[in-house]
């Protein structure tokens, strides 16, 4: 589907009230999976402390994500796919922000990426937005500013007006839609009344216009847990069951059977 339809259903949900689903996907079974559910397929840099075990997002390469992103956007029929940006990859610089972005839709193929920050990256956004690369914005919590455990925003001082500030720049600059992570429910309901985006909660509470978790995460498949987390499955354990059946079968000659065998 193109980006404007995808786009389009978006806001036409977002106009009527209705939830908008966003699942993360780093790889082509999940992502075909995601597809049938969701509306947004986020490929998010989560994917370094998820699927490598890193423990920061930070240490996620262009050419990691880039790779999934592939993977993923193969089996994305209807979803829009968004890819997050790298730490370090569009910080500093907006022209090699822009070539970065670049990068990664001419060889994904995805529809937007995702950046973290708002005030702060104003200039690199407009930029991107102008060169006509649609952006997701992502205020609150702010993975890539941390290594190890994530602290909930929104309990210090300044962090209200920081929060909303951050967020009348991301519309201004032309960002079509915002992650807002665990912060604080005051503070997302004055996020609520200020928008004019659809704003994607994580642990920011039932009020936004839709909610994301991370797929590994919500089925139950990697050690995290948060507050704001709900495990809709114990993959972890069904897995678990699987290799020890497997492996009793192997030690007991009970697979493969002769059903298995080519004749
Ligand atoms: O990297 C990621 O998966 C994300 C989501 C948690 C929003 O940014």
């Amino acid at each position: 589907m193109l980006m404007f339809l995808k786009k389009k259903k978006i806001f036409e949900k977002f106009k009527k009230k209705i939830p908008i689903i966003c699942i993360t996907s780093y790889t082509a079974p999940i992502a075909k999976i995601a597809d049938k559910y969701a509306d947004i397929i986020l490929v998010g840099d989560s994917v370094g402390p998820v699927l490598y075990g890193f423990d920061s997002t930070r240490k996620v390469s262009i050419d990691l994500i880039l790779q999934h992103a592939k993977a993923v956007v193969r089996q994305a029929k209807k979803s829009m796919v968004i890819v997050d940006m790298p730490y370090g990859t569009y910080e500093r610089d907006a022209r090699l922000a822009y070539k970065n972005a670049k990068k990664i839709i001419s060889e994904t193929g995805a529809d937007a990426v995702k950046l973290e920050g708002g005030e702060k990256i104003f200039d690199i956004i407009a930029f991107l937005i102008k060169k006509k690369i649609n952006v997701m914005g992502h205020i609150g919590l702010l993975p890539q500013k941390y290594s190890g455990k994530y602290p909930v925003y929104g309990r210090k001082k300044n962090e209200e007006k920081k929060i909303l500030d951050d967020l009348s720049f991301l519309e201004r600059a032309g960002a079509f839609s915002v992650v807002v992570e665990c912060t604080v429910e005051p503070i997302v309901k004055k996020l609520m009344k200020n928008s004019n985006i659809p704003i994607i909660g994580i642990g920011a509470t039932s009020d936004c216009d839709g909610q994301v978790l991370v797929a590994e995460d919500l089925l139950g498949l990697t050690d995290f847990n948060a507050k704001f987390l709900k495990k809709y499955s114990n993959l972890d354990m069904i897995i678990s069951q699987a290799f020890e059946k497997f492996s009793t079968d192997v030690v007991k000659r009970k697979f493969p059977q002769k059903k298995n065998y080519y004749k």
